[in-house]
């Protein structure tokens, strides 16, 4: 048993997706975020510049004594798993292409047609692709990046026809050209407008990596007897510019229940410390 917090962070407030399935599968854990709300986005970054950041985090995660760190963000899971996990490796990473490409692999066979849309850096890497390969060979798998999501969804331009409109524009030929019938959104931002992706291509079946990763921690926790037990205290959400957008994306994700989740904000500035407000 180990009551200690589970340590998450993305670049900004996207991987808040992964912790509604987390609250439901393993209550009793305790969650520490940090999003870096005032560097977003990544996805269009340096590899060098991504890493910086991502150190910078884990490194504050690691001093807040968390006893695993999960990388809930799929552009710094496809260029620095290895660098943190070098620079950690006695806490367990994990990053989110993993389970997801297994998840992906398992659930897919040959006769589909799989589009994986993410950020500019994270297909760049082709991560995705070697990630599934290593499970499944022989699938056909297409990607492309869609680099005005982010933004739109860190300014809540969700629910309207601007949004509906730029998925259209990534899209529409993206998924019609190469037939898909499957959309892995390989991106924690995109969740956020998988309603969207819904209606507007509802042929389309859409694997979400947010809601996959819970049962990988329960696994990995349960296997180093970590798991929590009977202890469970605040939540805390970090952000290192906490915008309006950052706490009403917390209501919008936990619909309206985060007294009930027992969320305690901070703003935070890597460089001088924290600020409680
Ligand atoms: N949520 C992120 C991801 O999963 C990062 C997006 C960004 O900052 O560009 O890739």
């Amino acid at each position: 048993m180990d009551n200690r917090p589970i340590g998450f962070f993305d670049s900004g407030l996207g991987g808040l997706t992964c912790i509604p399935p987390l609250m439901k599968r393993l209550p009793e854990e305790r969650i520490i975020y940090f999003g870096d709300t005032a560097r977003t986005p990544y996805g269009s970054k340096a590899t060098t510049t991504i890493r910086h950041f991502s150190m910078e985090i884990a490194d504050f995660l690691v001093r807040s004594d968390v006893k695993m760190i999960v990388i809930a963000c799929n552009t710094v899971s496809a260029t620095c798993v290895d660098d943190l996990r070098e620079r950690f490796p006695n806490i367990p990473i994990l990053g989110i292409i993993e389970p997801a490409a297994r998840s992906v692999a398992e659930s897919c066979t040959t006769d589909n047609n799989i589009g994986i849309i993410g950020t500019k850096v994270t297909i760049a890497s082709r991560a995705y692709e070697s990630c599934i390969s290593k499970y499944s060979r022989d699938l056909s798998i297409y990607e492309t990046s869609c680099p005005a999501f982010v933004p739109l969804i860190e300014e809540g331009i969700i629910d309207n026809d601007i949004m509906d409109l730029t998925i259209k524009y990534y899209m529409d030929d993206f998924v019609r050209g190469n037939g898909l019938d499957t959309v892995v959104l390989g991106c924690t931002h995109y969740p956020l407008i998988s309603r969207n992706i819904r209606r507007i291509y509802p042929q389309l079946r859409i694997i979400n990596p947010s809601s996959i990763m819970a049962e990988t921690i329960e696994r990995i926790l349960g296997e180093r007897d970590m798991l929590a037990k009977g202890a469970k205290t605040d939540n805390i959400f970090y952000a290192s510019d906490l915008s309006e957008n950052f706490i009403n994306m917390i209501d919008h994700i936990f619909e309206g229940e985060s007294d009930d989740a027992k969320v305690k904000f901070l703003n935070f500035d890597l460089e001088n410390g924290e600020r409680h407000i």
